[in-house]
């Protein structure tokens, strides 16, 4: 894992005041630029979650809109369960679980179908960056809502300056630790 986490770190495009001034953004899309480095990732968090959850079956992985859904997918696939998304307010049809969280400015909705997960359920939950964390806390709080239980929040980057995963309900795991320090959200 460590050493296909170097070779994921060095793939990262950096682009300084991006979205705005003063801001270094870390951009991850460039793994998804090349298969090698996209198989990496899924088989880094792939053999973590083996390891980590041997014996325990992980039922389903959720992603939340939008940028967990560009690897939650591939990483269910792989791991041969179920995926979920979590989507933003009146994206996803039937009735719904709601979690409101707090943004830069104001607050925001996300949903997830009611029927999605079987109550009982061991799942775990994917984006690419923890900040403030108030978007997985939300997520993790729908989980809670139909029943199930989160083992684990998964992210690919974290900026652990602020401290989000204080406010999760489960362990967290960042595939790219250490990477942190230099990144700054919006
Ligand atoms: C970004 C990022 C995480 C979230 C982290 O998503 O992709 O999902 O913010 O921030 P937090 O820990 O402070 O909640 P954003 O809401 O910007 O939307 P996007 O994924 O659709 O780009
Ligand atoms: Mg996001």
């Amino acid at each position: 894992i460590e050493s296909h986490a170097q070779e994921l770190k060095a793939a990262l495009h950096q682009y300084p005041n991006f979205p705005s001034e003063g801001i270094l953004f870390e951009d991850f899309l460039p793994i998804f630029q090349n298969p090698v480095l996209f198989k990496k990732l899924v088989d880094a968090f792939k053999m973590h979650l083996e390891e980590k959850f041997k014996g325990t079956k992980i039922d389903y992985i959720i992603g939340l809109e939008s940028r967990g859904f560009l690897f939650g997918p591939s990483l269910a696939l792989a791991m041969n369960v179920g995926f979920v998304p979590v989507r933003k307010e009146g994206k996803l049809p039937g009735e719904c679980v709601k979690a409101i969280y707090e943004k830069e400015y104001g607050s925001d909705v996300f949903e997830m179908q009611k029927e999605a997960i079987p109550a009982g359920s061991n799942v775990v939950i994917v984006d690419d960056i923890i900040a403030t964390g108030g978007s997985a806390a939300a997520a993790g709080d729908l989980v809670s809502k139909v029943g199930a239980k989160v083992l684990e929040f998964d992210f690919v980057m974290e900026l652990d300056f602020l401290k989000g995963r204080e406010k999760l309900q489960a362990g967290v795991f960042t595939l790219l630790s250490g990477q942190a320090e230099a990144l700054e959200k919006k």
